[in-house]
């Protein structure tokens, strides 16, 4: 196993099979040494591109409408349990505000598919966001739209776009979501971002329902074939109003496992110690630093509105204000051996850190 870990961080492209046996073996007890061997290339990948760096990312989540029914998630339409709630382009401002006045230089606007914020709306919100702090990244994570809307909000100042793949296969997705959602749209909209010029990131759930390890192999080879500038992968964590509540959790183990291996894989991607993997295990963020994430992404939404921005049960950092929030995650990285640095971190395109 250890030369087949190797092989990866010289270079090859491994078979599905090859990766499948990874994602079976490294998890069982007997191969824990090849496991600490994984991460450990993992994080000299990472060093080779990033050096000690993480990059942080102030998340405000300013709307849990949406007009989707994703079967795993807390804000799917279907749930009536969900309490809704919007946040005005003043109030998503002050947030940013705050954020820079923290020292971020990505402020990461996230909502539900919220369609009572018109194309213009947001892009005017971008264009004044990126008019106060001409030296910040905006990225949006607003679902999946038209490629003229995509290119509109570029237009108007963009720099960034997160939509996750949820699962590379199609059969696959198909459980994970209602008819009326296509995957064949959601991977068109990711060529479509990519395309226009943002840097795009795509990523999927570990342990999700029905998912076998076939197909998370195949979700490394869907990011090896797109070639995304950032990759978002955390556990499946089961929401208790949602028609997968009875399903078991992703494991951390498995999380990291994913992560290590996309690293290697994708080398210089951005990829984030994810607040799902916080809240699977106290010290996941961590743990997801020494496997080869290089991003951190603590949250900047107004204190009142956290709770509900519940995709899964129990999400952490819902209590904390921002400034909290930073200090903790400083603190995490700094545990992990890292230092946390504020400037945009953007891809590293051909850099090598020496
Ligand atoms: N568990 C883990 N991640 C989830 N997401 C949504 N619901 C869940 C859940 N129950 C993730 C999806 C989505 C991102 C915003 O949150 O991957 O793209
Ligand atoms: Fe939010 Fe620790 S990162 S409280």
């Amino acid at each position: 196993m250890k030369q087949t870990i190797d092989r990866l961080f010289e270079n090859a492209i491994l078979e599905k099979e090859a990766y499948c046996d990874l994602i079976i073996n490294l998890e069982k007890k007997e191969y824990e040494k090849e496991l600490r061997y994984l991460f450990t290339k993992a994080r000299q990948m990472r060093e080779r591109y990033y050096g000690n760096k993480i990059y942080t990312r102030g998340l405000i989540e300013f709307s849990n409408y949406c007009k989707n029914d994703c079967y795993y998630c807390g804000i799917r339409r279907g749930n009536t349990k969900a309490e809704r709630y919007r946040l005005s382009p003043e109030e998503i401002l002050a947030c940013a505000d705050e954020g820079y006045r923290l020292g971020f230089r990505t402020i990461v606007l996230q909502s539900g598919e919220d369609a009572s914020y018109s194309t213009d709306q947001i892009g005017s919100l971008v264009a004044a966001l990126k008019e106060k702090h001409p030296d910040i990244a905006v990225t949006l994570s607003l679902g999946e739209r038209e490629r003229e809307v995509y290119q509109y909000w570029y237009d108007c100042g963009a720099d960034r776009y997160l939509l996750r793949h949820e699962t590379a296969v199609k059969a696959h997705y198909e459980r994970l979501h209602p008819a009326e959602l296509s995957f064949e749209h959601r991977i068109q909209c990711l060529y479509d971002l990519k395309e226009i010029g943002y840097q795009t990131g795509a990523g999927f759930m570990v342990g999700s329902p029905f998912q076998k390890t076939e197909d998370l192999a195949e979700d490394i080879l869907f990011l090896k074939k797109l070639s995304p500038h950032m990759a978002g992968i955390g556990p499946f964590i089961a929401q208790k109003d949602s028609p997968f509540a009875e399903y078991p959790n992703g494991t951390l183990t498995q999380t990291l496992i994913l992560l290590a291996l996309v690293r290697l894989t994708l080398k210089n991607v951005l990829l984030p110690a994810t607040t799902a993997l916080g809240t699977i295990a106290p010290d996941g963020r961590e743990k997801g630093i020494l496997a080869g994430a290089n991003v951190v992404m603590p949250n900047l939404s107004p204190v009142s509105v956290r709770k509900k921005y519940q995709l899964y049960d129990n999400k952490i950092c819902t209590g904390e204000e921002s400034a909290q929030c930073r200090k903790c995650l400083e603190n995490r990285v700094r545990l992990a051996g890292c230092e946390l640095v504020t400037d945009r971190g953007d891809y590293a395109e051909t850099m090598i850190a020496s």
